[in-house]
């Protein structure tokens, strides 16, 4: 059942070249629009949509926070993301032309559920992104967008996130089609930069053996810090969690701009700091990125720096781990796959078992 591989886990991450592809898979109509046939919203009800609450927990609600990098830039529409079990408990501001967007690989996580319950009894419209057919929350909710990525059994989720992103994206673009917020080429030109990621996934995974050195020379590592900023700081987050669940180790994911305002003084000798350097654009982000790095540097952490290829990384960081040339807001996609790479290694590495964590189960169907 696991092909070879030695966890499901590891069989999972190979197989998200084929899950993205499959995520977007009937997607782009032959009139050149994007189609969401599942969807169950009208374009008149979407065009009435004022306010987008995202809705999630743990790796789901990761995929949120890149959403909102996404939906606002494309649609021009407001887009908050809680935490599911948070939502419900602070009164929050729904309407009906409010639009819950429920993610969930498993469909059955009750504070996801619960929430969209109590949304739907303020009337909000609630759309729910989903792995499982016929699982509660599509159920439950006016909407759906499957993520097709197929079952995923590790308790970690990793192609569950990558299909969850293209699901995101792909909403945010569908609004932005039927909104007209932007030109159909704009559109298109993110739909083709889409389709290319599947290869540029399959690019990082045939790297796997220098992510898997760089995972047993950390097998003593008690504490990892993870930098991003922008779509790169939800990507931190997330590969912090992978290293807490898989490896039981203390990890955290920080925006970089937070450092002076506190976590900088966690930086001692040697600790491994991953960093999600944004791609060089017109905005500076990676110039002022670099140079919070070269502060951790100089206080001794051991950096370890995720780069768009071509960028002359080496001059600011210890280690260089090259991703392929995507646009800023899909970074995530490639970005993520060598910090679960590495989860991964190190878990195994230092004997735990990775597909049953200790004290976790895959769906969390208690609140
Ligand atoms: O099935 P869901 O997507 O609703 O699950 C949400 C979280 O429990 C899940 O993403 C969890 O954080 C994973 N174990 C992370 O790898």
């Amino acid at each position: 059942k696991k092909d070879g591989y030695d966890w499901y886990m590891r069989k999972e991450i190979f197989e998200q070249p084929r899950a993205v592809a499959d995520a977007l898979l009937g997607r782009w109509s032959a009139e050149g629009q994007l189609q969401l046939d599942e969807l169950r919203l009208s374009e008149g009800e979407l065009r009435e949509i004022d306010k987008i609450v995202v809705i999630g927990c743990g790796t789901a609600n990761y995929s949120g926070l890149v959403a909102k990098y996404a939906i606002e830039h494309w649609t021009r529409i407001p887009c908050e993301v809680e935490l599911a079990h948070e939502f419900r408990y602070r009164d929050p501001i729904l309407t009906r032309n409010t639009l819950v967007v429920a993610i969930s690989q498993s469909g059955e996580t009750a504070d996801t559920l619960m929430a969209i319950r109590y949304a739907k009894l303020q009337k909000a419209k609630v759309l729910a992104i989903c792995n499982t057919n016929g699982s509660t929350i599509p159920r439950e909710s006016d909407a759906v967008i499957y993520t097709h990525a197929g079952p995923e059994i590790a308790v970690a989720s990793t192609k569950g996130f990558l299909t969850q992103l293209i699901a995101c994206y792909l909403l945010g673009l569908y609004l932005a089609q039927v909104r007209g917020t932007k030109f159909g080429d704009e559109i298109t030109a993110v739909v083709r930069e889409l389709e290319l990621v599947p290869a540029k996934v399959q690019q990082q995974l045939d790297r796997c053996e220098e992510i898997y050195a760089l995972a047993r020379e950390h097998a003593d590592t008690r504490s990892v810090l993870f930098l991003g900023r922008h779509a790169g700081f939800p990507v931190a987050l997330e590969g912090a969690l992978k290293l807490k669940e898989l490896a039981y180790i203390h990890a955290e994911g920080f925006a970089a701009g937070e450092l002076k305002h506190g976590p900088i003084a966690l930086i001692e000798e040697g600790l491994p700091v991953f960093c999600v350097m944004p791609p060089k654009g017109r905005d500076q982000l990676h110039d002022k990125m670099a140079s919070a790095v070269q502060e951790v540097r100089a206080r001794g952490a051991r950096t370890i720096a995720l780069v768009e290829e071509g960028d002359d990384a080496a001059s600011y960081a210890d280690t260089v781990i090259p991703l392929p040339k995507v646009p800023t807001l899909l970074q995530p996609l490639v970005a993520v796959v060598p910090l679960q790479l590495f989860a991964c290694e190190l878990a195994t590495v230092m004997g735990h078992d990775v597909d049953q964590p200790r004290n976790l189960a895959k769906s969390v169907t208690v609140e």
